[in-house]
């Protein structure tokens, strides 16, 4: 039931402090510990290349996911579109194991892989939003992101749902493999920061209802900028605000933008700057410049530690693998508020399904 909210996604938006807190009481013990299947940790353990394989939203999860394995527990991770590893798969290493992420568990690019997997007669987990679903079923191991139904086309709390599992089942390996990294990374603590940084800006949300107007109202294209994993997160933003705006939006690694689609840079085009990584936080901002220069109208979305005056939307400060955690929640909503400023139905983008069931 969507209650006080006008539309769902609204609600799945606001609802992702408590799926934060949910995941903390379903996979922590008393004492701290990692509640995950042993067996499925024994099976990761004996891997030697991780193969992340998603469609949408749920590809840019995994591209953080990524990031989480590889910089925590140092084990080479490739994140693949669903529908391309379906007819080109690449190379596999000797000892591979598929983590398939799907909100639904039903992606018809996704179980058309999960087939080819199981012939090959690989190991795999589903993490997946519905127990029971064809992904599920289908592979070695599942586990659930508690985010309970997601009504809305456009995909939010699974997103965070599927980025904090992820680094739950990252603590959990590296615990096993007793690698230092991730036995210093004490995730129920940063989730815990993640929820209530989440809550202080689904709070504020009128200020990115304000940003929507402002910058928004008329524009046919956009940019997000990032990078790392706030180019992660540029691209879930863009896929966000075109999905349910129908404006013209791409995710761009800052860097790559004035190697040709800065051409693109017009009076007055919206361009949205992630800058979370203190390493990176100068490269980027300068690319900002250089589409300021251009004429572009910046919207600057910088974490606290790293924020310069002037920057409109301030991020709560969170461990910076997990930023994409709390920033994504301000690209959500200005795709909301967007949207729902140019009077279209929110939850039901046009031309769109919920679960994409067909090839
Ligand atoms: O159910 P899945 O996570 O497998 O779905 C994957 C995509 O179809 C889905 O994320 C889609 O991109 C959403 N509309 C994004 O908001």
């Amino acid at each position: 039931k969507k209650g006080a909210y006008p539309y769902y996604m609204l609600k799945e938006i606001d609802e992702q402090p408590g799926v934060m807190r949910t995941l903390i009481q379903e996979y922590f013990n008393e004492d701290g510990s990692v509640k995950i299947d042993q067996e499925l940790l024994d099976a990761l353990s004996k891997a030697d290349r991780l193969y992340i394989v998603a469609a949408g939203t749920s590809y840019h999860a995994g591209l953080v996911g990524k990031e989480l394995f590889e910089k925590l527990v140092h084990i080479p991770t490739e994140i693949h579109v669903a529908s391309e590893f379906a007819y080109n798969p690449p190379l596999l290493s000797e000892k591979p194991f598929f983590i398939f992420l799907t909100q639904s568990g039903e992606t018809a690019d996704s179980r058309q892989v999960l087939t080819q997997v199981n012939e090959w007669g690989y190991p795999s987990l589903t993490i997946t939003n519905v127990a029971n679903s064809t992904l599920s079923r289908e592979a070695t191991y599942t586990l659930l992101l508690h985010a309970g139904p997601e009504i809305a086309v456009a995909s939010t709390k699974a997103y965070t749902a599927q980025i904090a599992l992820e680094a739950i089942l990252v603590k959990a390996y590296g615990e096993a493999k007793d690698i230092k990294a991730a036995k210093d990374f004490d995730v129920a603590v940063e989730l815990t920061k993640v929820a209530n940084g989440m809550q202080e800006l689904v709070d504020e949300k009128g200020d990115i209802e304000k940003v929507a107007q402002d910058m928004f109202a008329t524009t046919r294209n956009a940019f997000y900028i990032g990078r790392g994993v706030d180019y992660a997160l540029a691209q879930e933003a863009a896929l966000k605000l075109k999905e349910v705006s129908y404006v013209q939006t791409e995710g761009f690694a800052s860097g790559e933008l004035k190697h040709g689609t800065i051409a693109l840079i017009e009076e007055g085009t919206p361009v949205v700057a992630i800058i979370t990584d203190p390493k990176t936080a100068a490269h980027t901002r300068s690319n900002a410049q250089e589409v300021i220069a251009r004429g572009a109208n910046v919207l600057f979305i910088s974490s606290r530690d790293v924020a310069a005056e002037g920057d409109q939307i301030i991020l709560p400060e969170v461990d910076p693998l997990l930023s994409p955690l709390v920033s994504v929640v301000p690209t959500q909503l200005l795709a909301y508020y967007v949207s729902l400023q140019r009077g279209y139905d929110v939850d039901k983008p046009r031309n769109l399904a919920k679960s994409v069931t067909v090839e």
